[in-house]
């Protein structure tokens, strides 16, 4: 059981948002394949949301089976940002999360995003003014700070707690770091000890269930949350608390499993989005399963042009003829062509975390 203000959730793992990946079929998936409790949509302008623009709509798109539910916001007007606070809560929205750690130049220039964490006062208001219009828990989600220089996260925390928020989400890198170097731990454990009585959920680079242990043990952190770990793996929110509740570790889902999932995701896109769009954004998730069925070139060089569902079955189809090859009687793959074991950044010694940084997907986004 985890607290957040108001909020009674299930679990302590969260999914981080992801523009352009999080929407409501990935995080039905990941619901059906159990371990987390609440989710986030991708961010949403306040100002678009509040003239009903469309593709904002589409963001906050939710049914029954995507509860509980938070939407993070960004913007930087405080009038705005409570009163788009007030329709998410008037909509059934479970929880709202600001963001303030977006290092976009789109999203700073107007004070949003990273912007926020090098004013604290003004940020401390705009989240004041949040709280005190609705009764569902206001998160913040934020990186360390601007830069080494900066690490401004554990003030920032504190000075959030004041002013009412349930929760801070921190990704354990700078602005300036984008996603390269390793995430550090200390910096998270440095918020944790700022605050006096919220949670505050770790994340960065959590791609495997020892790693959020790893996070837990060495930050303190209440919670952690998952967000590119979550696109190689969507069980490992399962995994995770299984092995945090029996110490033990789950075997990698079998292959089977992984194409179950990957069809089911692709059903709900079709369902969401209809079959044409949501065949269309399938072509950049499906490369993202296929990362752990071993050897995929023809897999991948097809599944990007796929217009239609049968057509993706008939990818599908030949690939797993191509994939025979590769297995034994069994259709296991044989050892040589075997995955080695995912490892996180933060577990690696320094020089193979840089090479083996978790890939960073395409995005509307440069960096984040
Ligand atoms: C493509 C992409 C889109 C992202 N979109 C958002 C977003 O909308 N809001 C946000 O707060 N963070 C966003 N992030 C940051 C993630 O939520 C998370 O903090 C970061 O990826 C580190 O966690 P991870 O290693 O588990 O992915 C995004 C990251 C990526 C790679």
């Amino acid at each position: 059981m985890f607290r957040l203000g108001p909020l009674e959730l299930q679990s302590n793992l969260f999914l981080s948002p992801l523009a352009g990946y999080t929407n409501l079929p990935f995080r039905l998936v990941i619901r059906e394949v159990g371990g987390v409790d609440l989710c986030t949509t991708d961010l949403v302008n306040a100002r678009s949301l509040l003239e009903r623009n469309k593709k904002a709509l589409k963001l906050i798109e939710t049914n029954e089976r995507d509860r509980p539910l938070a939407v993070q916001l960004f913007g930087s007007v405080p009038e705005e940002m409570r009163d788009a606070a007030v329709d998410l809560e008037q909509r059934g929205i479970a929880s709202v999360d600001i963001n303030m750690g977006c290092p976009v130049r789109k999203v700073c220039r107007v004070g949003g995003g990273s912007a926020m964490m090098t004013e604290h006062e003004k940020t401390a208001a705009l989240v004041k003014g949040m709280v005190n219009a609705v009764k569902i828990p206001v998160t913040a989600k934020m990186r360390l700070g601007w830069d080494d220089e900066n690490i401004t996260a554990p003030d920032l925390a504190r000075a959030l707690e004041d002013s009412g928020v349930a929760a801070i989400f921190v990704h354990g890198r700078t602005r300036e770091q984008g996603f390269s170097g390793t995430v550090n731990l200390a910096g998270i454990r440095k918020v944790v000890a700022a605050v006096k009585r919220i949670p505050v959920i770790g994340n960065g680079d959590v791609t495997t269930p020892e790693a959020a242990k790893k996070m837990f043990d060495d930050t303190g952190c209440a919670g952690v949350s998952v967000g590119r770990g979550a696109f190689y793996n969507p069980w490992i929110f399962h995994q995770t608390r299984h092995l945090l509740a029996t110490g033990e570790l789950l075997p990698e889902p079998k292959f089977e499993e992984r194409i179950r999932v990957m069809c089911r995701h692709l059903d709900l896109m079709v369902e969401v989005f209809g079959e044409e769009h949501g065949c269309r954004m399938f072509r950049k998730v499906a490369p993202w399963y296929a990362k752990r069925f071993g050897p995929v070139n023809e897999f991948n060089k097809k599944v990007v042009s796929i217009g239609s569902r049968a057509e993706f079955h008939d990818v599908l189809e030949r690939y797993l003829r191509w994939r025979q090859q590769f297995c034994d009687g069994d259709g296991l793959l044989l050892p040589r062509y075997a995955l080695a074991p995912m490892v996180a950044s933060f577990m690696q010694d320094p020089a193979s975390a840089q090479r083996q940084s978790v890939p960073v997907p395409k995005g509307p986004v440069e960096v984040w």
